[in-house]
């Protein structure tokens, strides 16, 4: 666990490390697998990264992403959509190939979203994995949206969100009932094949949530709770976030 002053600081030391790894294997002419999240808590790392491009000429050529998840029955122009909110945070103001970019389907037919979900596991391994994997938290303990019940070894499925995940996003979606039931979301399993996962929290809010994910049980209740069984998984956390560490 690092604890950083404020978001700030963290978000400019993560994407200083990102930066490295890019330009090191841009050098080599190898590509950079990151795995992205949404909501509030990366902003800050985007906007650095952002910052990076256009300041000091960082490029984005050689990196490919997927995003964690993708509220589904939402089309990709639905401004609530993970498709949207990557477009507006990061994707448009980079120089990232569009043929680069994975997001889980929002408007995958029923029937298809079993293969489509088995067809993001393995472009994610034909991608070569993902080096670096973003991560926020929820209040349910959710990383993506695996929620409570989520096995260790899940994969890219769609999940029912729960009633906590629906309330907390009610305000975007100008109430609870206008928030979709369901979402696409990489597995735990998927997650934990990643090579370094970074867990960002910010704010006193998510202090209980990051004291049970770190001192407590692993556990199936709290998916954040099995970064503790991964060999290089770190939470970077505010002073808020760490009040009940
Ligand atoms: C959603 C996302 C998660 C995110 C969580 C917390 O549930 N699917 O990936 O970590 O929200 O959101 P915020 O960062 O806004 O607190």
């Amino acid at each position: 666990t690092h604890i950083f002053p404020n978001s700030g600081a963290a978000a400019k030391a993560l994407a200083a490390e990102v930066k490295a790894l890019i330009e090191e294997r841009a050098k080599e002419g190898k590509n950079v697998v990151l795995g992205m999240a949404t909501g509030s808590t990366p902003v800050p790392f985007y906007r650095e990264l952002i910052r990076l491009h256009k300041e000091e000429g960082l490029s984005f050529k050689n990196v490919i992403t997927f995003n964690l998840d993708e509220y589904y029955g939402l089309t990709g122009d639905h401004p609530e959509s993970y498709a949207c909110f990557m477009r507006e945070q990061i994707f448009d103001h980079i120089d990232i190939p569009k043929a680069n970019i994975n997001i889980p389907s929002g408007t995958v037919p029923g029937d298809q979203v079993f293969a489509h979900c088995r067809e993001y596991e393995e472009k994610i391994d034909a991608a070569g994995g993902i080096d670096f994997q973003i991560l926020g938290i929820g209040r349910t303990g959710h990383i993506g949206f695996n929620e409570p019940g989520s096995s260790r070894d899940s994969l890219t499925r769609r999940i029912t969100l729960d009633r906590v995940t629906r309330q907390d996003a009610a305000a975007d979606f100008r109430g609870e009932e206008n928030v979709p039931h369901f979402a696409i979301t990489m597995g735990v399993g998927t997650i934990l094949r990643g090579k370094k996962l970074v867990l960002m929290a910010w704010g006193e809010n998510k202090a209980e949530m990051v004291a049970k994910a770190v001192e407590g049980p692993v556990t199936e209740a709290i998916s954040a709770s099995f970064l503790q069984d991964h060999p290089d998984a770190r939470f970077c956390i505010d002073e808020g976030a760490s009040r009940e560490l």
